[in-house]
């Protein structure tokens, strides 16, 4: 433990640090809310890229397009914005086809995140997904239940729906006056009044406040839609828990809020709820000792790497979240899984539009470090100590191919590229007994983006056959003689990650649960660690 006090200035601009993701079903409204977040910090020109980005999604998925895409991606990856005197950075977590172990990854990264449900939807595949992983990190979670200007379904029964399925309470903070074509704002239950709304127009300003539930003016105004309101809030009073910060910042309960992205209402609450009550950068665990954000000297860690646009460079960009001390331009920092120095200069941030240079960086922030093989997901930087910091996992994937080489006299470069492929993190190689490689990812762009790199960057022609495999687990044995019994009987069903760790590769849930029954003091995991 470190006794030496924290600098008040680095400890000051920690505390301002709120480092957040969304997590959303596709078509919820993550864009337009990202947009309209952007737009209250003053990054109009970057809403725009946001949007870009977006219909470049939809485009077909060739290769210039999947390039196209991540190169604006890596603009629009991490996005920086001041909010009232905060420094907020919102992780991009990509949500569509190409949602990828990426996604997962960055959600390591951030110490808050808010979950955008469709209020006609309510909770939809991805979002359990997402919320699972948050899960594992107890991250605390903000509810946007989103699209009221639609005809949407009953709140309670959104709530409802939430609690069951995510296993998360909620605490309502705003509440629906109406809905659909007669939505007409939201009461906020902490502050007593009504937030009146007007489709259409983004509001931005105090005038259309009406003060306190039992106010004559919402009678007059909305006389259809205040009696259901009123009965509402008398119901949550009695049934629904209060909003509690600690239970908030635990990860038990949500704070809800209603509103509509797409006329930029209710999209301030959210700022604000991320101000007011989401956590400043954490303390992390390595191995020996947790890391506290306001410590002097710099440490990091690396939960993305990104190939950058031009395959012929092989540039990637390391995306690294800095865990305490100061970034500085040229600073010397020691790459401890290497166990030797580097020097970080011209880190980037991703303030506006276009990538600019980092002057300067605290606990929370996220640089992007120009790579060149050398780091990889879960590598630690710090000013010296021998630390690792934890929980940067991988996830056992979803979707299996084999890979097949057209010329097989290609097999060493399939291998090698395979390789630093997977070190990289754009997708989980696997091997077999007797060589074959086996590929897992999480969602099928990643085969794309990998047959298609393969190609460009180490001239091999593979193709990627569906694998008749259902789920991977990572395995850990009590002893010698149990790991030995088990290599010997289960042979055909096991194979080796990229570190040599071994892996029982199921056919079936069915045949997962047999040999898990079957072999009772194994332990099948279906996360791992990285490093
Ligand atoms: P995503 O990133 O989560 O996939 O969602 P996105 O923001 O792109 O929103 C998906 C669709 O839902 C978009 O319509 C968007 O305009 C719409 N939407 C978002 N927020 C609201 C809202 O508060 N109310 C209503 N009524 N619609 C909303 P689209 O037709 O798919 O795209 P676009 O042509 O409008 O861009």
């Amino acid at each position: 433990m470190t006794t030496t006090p924290f600098p008040p200035e680095l400890l000051r601009d920690v505390e301002k640090r709120r480092t957040f993701a969304i997590i959303a079903h596709p078509d919820a409204g993550k864009t337009t809310l990202t947009e309209k977040l952007l737009l209250f910090g003053g990054a109009i020109q970057l809403a725009g890229t946001v949007k870009a980005r977006k219909s470049a999604r939809h485009a077909t998925s060739d290769w210039m397009e999947v390039e196209k895409q991540r190169g604006i991606s890596v603009s629009s990856s991490v996005m920086q914005f001041e909010y009232m005197d905060h420094t907020v950075n919102l992780l991009d977590t990509p949500g569509h086809e190409d949602f990828s172990e990426d996604t997962y990854r960055v959600l390591t990264a951030v110490d808050a995140a808010v979950m955008v449900i469709d209020a006609a939807k309510g909770v939809e595949a991805q979002t359990i997904k997402l919320l699972e992983v948050c899960r594992l990190r107890n991250t605390p979670i903000i509810t946007f239940v989103n699209k009221m200007d639609r005809e949407v379904r009953e709140p309670f029964e959104l709530l409802a729906e939430i609690e069951d399925v995510l296993k998360i309470t909620c605490a309502p903070v705003t509440w629906p006056l109406g809905m659909g074509k007669a939505f007409r704002g939201v009461y906020h239950l902490l502050q007593d009044q009504v937030l009146t709304f007007t489709p259409g127009e983004e509001r931005r300003s105090d005038a259309q406040v009406l003060k306190g539930i039992a106010n004559p003016e919402l009678d007059a105004r909305f006389p259809m839609e205040v009696g259901q309101l009123r009965e509402d809030v008398e119901l949550i009073e009695g049934a629904s828990p209060p909003f509690e910060l600690g239970e908030f910042l635990a990860g038990q309960q949500t704070p809800v809020f209603f509103g509509s992205g797409i006329n930029n209402f209710g999209v301030q609450e959210i700022l604000h709820a991320l101000i007011d009550w989401a956590p400043p950068p954490q303390a992390r665990d390595t191995g020996t000792r947790r890391v506290q954000p306001a410590e002097p000297a710099f440490t990091g860690f690396v939960f993305k790497i990104q190939a950058n646009m031009d395959p012929r460079h092989r540039d990637r960009i390391a995306f690294f979240r800095i865990c305490s001390g100061r970034y500085s331009s040229g600073m010397k920092v020691k790459h401890v899984r290497a166990g030797r120095d580097m020097k970080l200069a011209n880190a980037l941030t991703f303030m506006a539009n276009e990538r600019v240079i980092m002057e300067d960086g605290v606990a929370g922030d996220i640089i992007g470090i120009h790579n060149h093989g050398q780091l990889q997901i879960g590598d630690t930087l710090t000013e010296g100590e021998n630390i690792g910091f934890k929980g940067i996992p991988y996830f056992s994937p979803e979707l299996f191919r084999a890979a097949r080489l057209r010329d097989p006299l290609k097999s060493k470069q399939l291998q090698k590229g395979l390789q630093e492929l997977g070190e990289e993190g754009a997708i989980q190689v696997f091997e077999l007994e007797g060589g074959q490689m086996l590929l897992g990812a999480v969602g099928v762009l990643q085969f794309e983006i990998v047959a298609q790199r393969l190609k460009d960057e180490y001239k091999v022609d593979a193709i990627f056959e569906p694998a008749d495999i259902h789920t991977a687990r990572w395995l850990s044995f009590p002893d010698e003689v149990t790991r030995r019994n088990f290599e010997r009987e289960q042979a055909l069903r096991l194979g080796k990650d990229i570190d040599g760790n071994p892996v029982y590769l199921a056919t079936s849930r069915y045949n997962l649960e047999v040999t898990m029954e079957k072999w009772p003091k194994v332990t099948f995991h279906a996360t791992r660690e990285h490093g």
